[in-house]
């Protein structure tokens, strides 16, 4: 330690968090200390619908000759934000469509840089964290998985976008497509979709994942938005801002955590049931303690079909 460090603290002492956060990592290149924390404000990304009152969609590819890739717009709304850390086991699936899982054992990949690779080590371990963590699992089929990087050009970026992946109507369409021959019968018992999301460099220092709890979701504030892939259409879903949704996050977010992001329960559809919703409306967001020189988070997130009771 040098003479000239304490002086540096005391003078550090009186500047903004992420001003501190600044000195500290040009001091020593470490930023862990840093990471925003607690309750905040943040602005998040709405739905807002086309102006000439047409339905909503968006093309997954390029949009075909001279068509927008999305025919509806957004506006910013400055919300707060409660950091569920220390609480997470509050946070249940029936209730509020999202749910932390904490320690869980280092993956045998270690790479997440190949499709057939995630798909033989990291899948296995999905598969088996939700059949341990979601109650009355008992069949899981794992669609689909999304890396996404905060560095410029990466192919898949955090989405700064409030949305869900999924409505009724596409939910229902996934069992079909994914497992035609027993859709009908699978289709008569309990299904859900649920993301399976975990930092690949926690902690997290930047652009952190927000959610908000599926009980306070008006049914009203879903709008649907049709999902062109080039050769069918999906469906997800725009949220309409209500000052009564309440979002949260999970700071610094670290790679033995998962956050699972139910898209729907079929459950929820049902008279006198206890899920509050089963959907999930989230959005990555930019923190404004997060200091300069802060690390853009990269995350995976692994969909699945969930069956059982
Ligand atoms: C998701 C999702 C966005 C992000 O996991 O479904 O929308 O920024 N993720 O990670
Ligand atoms: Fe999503």
């Amino acid at each position: 330690m040098t003479t000239a460090q304490p002086l540096q603290v005391t003078a550090a002492h009186n500047l903004s968090q992420s001003a501190r956060a600044e000195v500290e990592y040009q001091t020593n290149g470490d930023l862990s200390s840093f990471i925003p924390r607690g309750d905040t404000t943040v602005t998040l990304n709405y739905f807002r619908p086309p102006e000439d009152g047409s339905a909503p969609h968006n093309y997954v590819e390029k949009a075909p000759n001279g068509q927008p890739q999305r025919n509806f717009g957004d506006f910013d709304v400055q919300v707060p934000i409660h950091d569920i850390r220390g609480h997470e086991s509050e946070y249940t699936l029936d209730k509020d469509a999202f749910q932390v899982v904490s320690d869980v054992p280092e993956s045998a990949e270690h790479d997440f840089a190949d499709d057939e690779s995630i798909k033989k080590n990291y899948y296995p371990e999905v598969e088996k964290l939700i059949l341990d963590h979601v109650p009355g699992s008992n069949r899981v089929f794992l669609f689909d998985h999304t890396i996404r990087r905060s560095t410029p050009g990466a192919p898949r970026a955090p989405v700064t976008r409030v949305h869900i992946d999924q409505t009724v109507k596409s939910a229902t369409q996934r069992v079909h497509h994914h497992l035609p021959e027993e859709a009908e019968r699978l289709l008569q018992g309990r299904y859900r979709i649920i993301n399976i999301w975990r930092p690949l460099n926690g902690p997290v220092q930047a652009n952190p994942l927000g959610f908000a709890s599926s009980s306070t979701l008006k049914d009203e504030d879903l709008i649907p938005i049709e999902h062109r892939y080039p050769d069918r259409t999906g469906e997800t879903a725009g949220i309409r801002y209500n000052p009564a949704q309440k979002w949260h996050y999970l700071s610094g977010m670290k790679n033995n955590e998962r956050l699972f992001l139910e898209c729907f329960d079929s459950e929820a559809r049902k008279p006198g049931t206890k899920v509050l919703g089963g959907r999930v409306p989230h959005t990555a967001f930019q923190d404004p303690r997060t200091p300069k020189g802060a690390v853009g988070r990269e995350s995976i997130e692994v969909r699945a079909l969930v069956f059982g009771p």
